[in-house]
């Protein structure tokens, strides 16, 4: 049967107790935030006659998120990393920040406490030896062309079989995971494995989620960055390699056509040599411009949960 009831003065007062509006202690912006999405839930189960049963089935799928730390995986899927993008894009826009490389989702795979490298860095392990070599480089430059010398490149990216370090046992430690200070020229260069693209985990209650709204949980071969320089905005960005089935189809949304790639495949001894490098090889060039800036919360990343941050910073 159906009954309406959100918006009788019981259940408008409820709420208010609910939030704590009666309560002189915590924190007013927690109360008005937590009252404006109770009233939204609220008003949506009546809406919708959701049933206890539905209700209980929510509570045990959040709790099964929780338990395997997958929220932060979901929320890319809902497009909420790409939508906290949009405003920050909107915001550079209002402070006349806009330009440079644009920025796109951060993901929840970073580990903090890469090694560090000046200019060029090999990232794998060498333990792949199936993979395709990757030799991965770029300038730093600042809106106006010049080269960023000193700029520190942070970069991460799964293995062939689209497993992270850390999180994938199998791999030793800060394996595909570098951090490469810019040379005079502003470049980086770096030689590693080309990544693969790669899925939620299956059956997981991420993938039960996606699955219920009738999508996948896949992901496009891609590469993450942070890039920061004193003078300059911090940039969280990826690159994604041309040519992938899901380029154009993330689940996490994080595709932007400025910030697609094109591996050039090398089978010159020469090329390679020049490189240090023994045989063929994939060649990925990205180059960054980062806006300058000379306010320091722009010059780093914000403050998120993040594998071994507290640890390194
Ligand atoms: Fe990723």
């Amino acid at each position: 049967m159906t009954v309406k009831i959100f918006d009788t003065p019981q259940v408008q007062d409820f709420l208010n107790t609910v939030a704590g509006f009666d309560q002189a202690g915590g924190s007013e912006r927690a109360k008005r935030i937590v009252h404006r999405l109770l009233a939204d839930l609220y008003r949506l189960i009546d809406d919708f006659d959701v049933t206890p049963e539905e209700f209980w089935a929510t509570i045990g799928l959040m709790n099964e998120l929780g338990k395997g730390s997958q929220f932060g995986l979901l929320a890319p899927g809902l497009g909420f990393d790409h939508y906290l993008d949009m405003r920050m894009d909107a915001e550079d826009e209002a402070r006349g920040l806009a330009g440079g490389t644009p920025r796109t989702i951060e993901g929840p795979l970073y580990v903090a406490g890469a090694p560090v490298a000046e200019g060029i860095t090999r990232m794998d392990d060498g333990s792949d030896s199936d993979s395709e070599v990757m030799w991965l480089t770029g300038q730093v430059r600042d809106t106006d062309g010049r080269p960023v010398a000193g700029a520190r490149v942070e970069i991460w990216h799964a293995n062939a079989k689209g497993g992270y370090s850390h999180f994938d046992p199998s791999q030793s430690e800060y394996n595909l995971r570098r951090t490469i200070i810019t040379d005079a020229e502003g470049r980086y260069r770096a030689r590693s494995i080309i990544p693969s693209g790669y899925g939620v985990p299956e059956g997981s209650p991420t993938d039960r989620v996606l699955k219920a709204l009738g999508r996948h949980g896949q992901r496009p071969a891609h590469i993450h960055y942070f890039i920061s320089a004193p003078g300059h905005k911090h940039l969280t960005t990826q690159i994604n390699l041309a040519g992938d089935p899901y380029t154009w189809d993330d689940f996490a949304f994080a595709t932007r056509e400025e910030l697609l790639v094109e591996g050039r495949p090398i089978d010159d001894a020469a090329e390679a040599e020049a490189r240090g490098l023994e045989g063929p090889f994939t060649e990925v060039v990205f180059d960054i411009e980062l806006s300058r800036t000379e306010a320091p919360e722009l010059q780093s990343r914000h403050k998120r949960p993040r594998a071994l941050e507290q640890a390194a910073d």
